[in-house]
């Protein structure tokens, strides 16, 4: 039987995962959304391409939970995103409330799921939807570091006029301004990216990184990035079904990894089958420690606003 994956919000970001997902034939998909006609056109559409794709898999769409019933992995992407001059945090009340309705939904017709979750302020968000869920911490999975380091990756690789397979990259922390991407982990061919750039361009690079959300949100005026955003929800989920104990960074509940305990905050993380199957403690320097606690610090914040 093939795996299902049910995908809430579809919009942007959700709409172009379910594409990824049948492209790659991973697994039936279900689209949810509230406007109506959205998610079942959308849908149609995906399912009368998939005899030109060549993939042999359903896409449904639908206006209410029953549809999603017994889903492997449901990616929730509700709510609303950012426009020119707005925070991810401006978005954290509107997107708390549809959080909150929908994954109660969720998990009352798939309760052995895997989340991912996409809305932001990706980390708050993630930790509203772990403590309405109440599902272990293996499977709430934030998805922002994969995002985070494709775009240093394209930076780096455009940079040196490398392919961008060569280049490994890891950005950690929160998915905000306080993000920590870790020039000394991330390679060329396995050659440090330190050696291969001075510093002061590549501190450029990690600066156009922390920006990547808002440099894409000026071009398009009515909405965020969606094509990257979605590719990497959609690597995560691959990791997990074909059980790849892929490591990935990712938004992880820490229980006292990296000094942080009770708080979502993007890790390097194992998925497989299980979910997060481990959390991966890298030594960082003491200025790297200093940005991933600056980071936990502004996600505390943003949850004691909305009480998670
Ligand atoms: P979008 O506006 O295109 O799509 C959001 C969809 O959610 C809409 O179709 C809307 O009708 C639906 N929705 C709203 N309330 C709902 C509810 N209660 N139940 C079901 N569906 C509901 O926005 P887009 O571009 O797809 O972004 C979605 C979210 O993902 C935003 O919060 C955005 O900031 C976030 N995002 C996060 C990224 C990350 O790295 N974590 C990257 C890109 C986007
Ligand atoms: C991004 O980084 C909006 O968080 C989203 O593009």
């Amino acid at each position: 039987m093939r795996k299902k994956v049910s995908i809430v919000g579809a919009g942007n970001v959700g709409a172009t995962a379910a594409h990824w997902i049948a492209a790659k034939e991973l697994a039936d998909v279900v689209l949810v959304d509230v406007v109506e006609g959205v998610p079942q056109g959308k849908a149609l559409d995906l399912l009368e391409a998939m005899p030109i794709a060549g993939c042999d898999v359903h896409v449904g769409g639908a206006n209410d939970y029953a549809a999603t019933a017994n889903s492997d992995i449901v990616i929730i992407t509700a709510g609303i995103p950012r426009k020119p001059g707005m925070s991810r945090d401006d978005l954290l009340q509107t997107n708390f409330k549809i959080m909150s309705d929908v994954v109660q939904k969720v998990v009352a017709q798939s309760p052995e799921s895997i989340l991912i979750i996409v809305s932001n302020p990706l980390d708050a968000m993630a930790q509203a939807a772990y403590r309405q869920a109440g599902f272990n911490r293996e499977r709430v999975i934030g998805m922002a570091g994969v995002l985070d380091s494709a775009r240093f990756r394209a930076f780096i690789a455009q940079e040196l006029n490398v392919s961008v397979e060569n280049v490994t990259a890891f950005v950690l922390g929160g998915h905000g301004d306080t993000m920590v991407p870790l020039a000394r982990y991330s390679t060329v061919a396995g050659i440090p990216i330190t050696e291969l750039i001075a510093p002061a361009r590549l501190e450029e690079l990690v600066q156009r990184t922390r920006d990547g959300g808002a440099e894409i949100v000026k071009y398009l005026k009515t909405g965020s990035a969606y094509y990257a955003p979605s590719a990497a929800a959609v690597e995560m989920v691959e990791a997990i079904l074909k059980d790849k104990k892929k490591i990935l960074p990712c938004a992880a509940y820490l229980q006292g990894e990296y000094g942080i305990d009770g708080y979502f905050i993007g890790v390097p993380c194992k998925l497989g089958a299980a979910g997060l199957e481990q959390i991966v403690e890298i030594k960082l320097t003491p200025e790297e420690e200093a940005g991933i606690k600056k980071s936990a610090a502004a996600v505390k914040e943003l949850c004691a606003v909305i009480g998670v």
